[in-house]
């Protein structure tokens, strides 16, 4: 089935998504897993020379598995939010104790693992493996709030649950690691929080934000 958001955004990853990230190239679970982590808290440009170090130091799950904390909290340092590198180790040993010495391919298994979580499990599994999940992670929420203005606070189970069915329906079936790629660029980038750049945006033809103004006022603040 034919989507003209999906469609128009990966128009757009054609002509401006960026293919030469270091964990594309090669991309496995692996490094999709260790730059999604990284890049949950920090940016594209701060994340690369991180990633490097780290994958030319611990190449593999075994070898991150087998570290010490101290040595994986050293390479770690300077990215910050360091209960991230913790989740990391942990989730490396958790693999090799009870998932065969891999991430898990099921997105429920994977979820379930220290720092992972239902939309990062799905990036790791779109983008390694081209699996269709749908992803909804904060820029993606953004995004899909202002596309279909829905309203209400994002954090709400009730406004969650609304953003997943759109996430969902708009998950093609065919390039599924491109277009989560190009969805999140999007929210980082074009659909920022202040000042969206709507005059750059593939999409904003059938955004409800952006025809009835209401791009400064979704996705809705947390409720006092
Ligand atoms: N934030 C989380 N994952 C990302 C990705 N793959 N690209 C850009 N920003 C991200």
């Amino acid at each position: 089935m034919s989507d003209t958001f999906a469609d128009a955004l990966l128009a757009w990853y054609d002509r401006h998504g960026r293919r030469d990230l270091p964990w594309q190239h090669p991309r496995t679970p692996y490094r999709v897993w260790l730059s999604e982590i990284m890049l949950q808290q920090t940016q594209v440009r701060t994340v690369i020379p991180y990633f490097e170090r780290f994958v030319a130091a611990l190449p593999d799950l075994a070898a991150l598995a087998a570290a010490g904390e101290d040595r994986v909290l050293a390479l770690w340092s300077g990215l910050g939010y360091y209960s991230r590198a913790r989740n990391l180790h942990r989730t490396a040993q958790l693999c090799i104790e009870h998932h065969g010495g891999e991430l898990p391919r099921d997105v429920d298994a994977l979820a379930a693992l220290p720092g992972i979580g239902r939309s990062t499990a799905a990036a790791i599994l779109a983008q390694a493996l081209g699996a269709r999940h749908a992803i909804l992670d904060g820029n993606v929420k953004r995004v899909l709030a202002r596309w279909h203005g829905v309203s209400g606070w994002p954090g709400s189970t009730a406004t969650q649950r609304i953003l997943w069915t759109h996430a969902d329906e708009h998950t093609p079936a065919t390039r599924v690691a491109d277009y989560t790629q190009a969805i999140m660029d999007l929210g980082a980038t074009v659909c920022t929080r202040s000042r969206p750049r709507c005059a750059d945006c593939p999409v904003a033809d059938g955004c409800v934000a952006r025809r009835d103004h209401l791009t400064a006022v979704l996705p809705q603040p947390k409720p006092p």
